[in-house]
């Protein structure tokens, strides 16, 4: 049984981590007039209100998107991210946050392709609803994210990008994660595929970069930011992104940006930020 709701966490530090990076991934592919697929194995329910109960519940957008939000000197890399929120709201409050589908059908052109799938009984209606008049380019399922890395790569026109975000409500999801995307690489070697990962238990990511690393894919970037130290009792502590085959102009981007992301998102100054690499080209 499906618990997680991502309307609950919308707009959330880990948020602003994944889709700034999900919409620098997004703007570079644009650089080349050829057509790409985007595939988002774990889409969501597409956009959320941050006035809604769960959204409210926890509050937890008020230490994410809300902190950016507020800032007057925001650096030139988070533009294409941040214009796609002032799209859905009034310029003085903000109400309603995109998820991953949303940002991508924004920024995604007339050429290329979105695959999103979402297991969800009440967020895939919500999905489907946000595309039902994209239907040329987008195509929504009700199925397992995982398996689209099989079933969909590689792209016809050979230039895609995954992007892979399960709630890891099952601790089977470390190690889907690592399956799927090799199963994907296999297929797809040239694609990029960038997968999320919350801090809760660091033995955890450590455990699952290193079966990455045993998979033999090369070119491995990391990325994260931490809003306090690690911890065994606290939550989630800091969140990341792996991605495999990032543009090359990405790690320079992420070194330019997260400093400045790290102070608007924590004030406070703990924990840190990291752009590494895992295994290089
Ligand atoms: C973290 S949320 C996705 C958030 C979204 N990617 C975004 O950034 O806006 C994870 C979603 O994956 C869905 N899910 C869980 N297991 C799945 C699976 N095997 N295949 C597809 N979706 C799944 C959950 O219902 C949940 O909505």
């Amino acid at each position: 049984m499906l618990s997680y709701r991502h309307s609950f966490h919308a707009g959330n530090h880990a948020d602003v981590l994944k889709h700034t990076v999900q919409s620098l991934i997004i703007e570079s592919l644009k650089e080349k007039e050829k057509p790409f697929l985007y595939l988002d194995t774990h889409a969501g329910a597409g956009r959320y209100q941050l006035t809604s109960e769960h959204a409210e519940k926890t509050g937890e957008y008020l230490e994410g998107i809300a902190r950016i939000w507020e800032q007057s000197d925001i650096p030139a890399e988070l533009a294409p991210y941040i214009n796609v929120i002032k799209g859905i709201n009034d310029k003085s409050k903000l109400r309603f946050y995109p998820g991953s589908p949303f940002i991508a059908k924004q920024l995604l052109r007339e050429q290329d392709k979105l695959v999103l799938t979402e297991l969800h009984s009440s967020d895939y209606p919500l999905l489907r609803g946000e595309f039902l008049r994209d239907k040329q380019r987008a195509l929504v399922l009700r199925e397992d994210g995982y398996q689209q890395l099989k079933s969909k790569l590689p792209p016809a026109t050979r230039r895609g990008f995954a992007l892979i975000d399960p709630p890891y409500e099952m601790k089977s999801d470390y190690e889907a994660v690592v399956r799927g995307v090799h199963e994907g690489h296999k297929r797809f070697a040239t694609g990029t595929y960038a997968i999320w990962y919350p801090v809760v238990l660091r033995q955890q990511i450590k455990r699952m970069i290193s079966q990455l690393q045993s998979t033999g894919i090369r070119n491995i970037l990391q990325i994260e930011l931490a809003v306090r130290p690690d911890s065994d009792q606290r939550g989630m502590t800091a969140s990341g992104m792996i991605v495999i085959n990032p543009p090359w102009k990405l790690e320079q981007q992420m070194n330019a940006v997260l400093p400045w992301l790290h102070k608007a998102l924590v004030p406070e100054g703990t924990g840190h930020t990291l752009v590494d690499w895992i295994v290089p080209e």
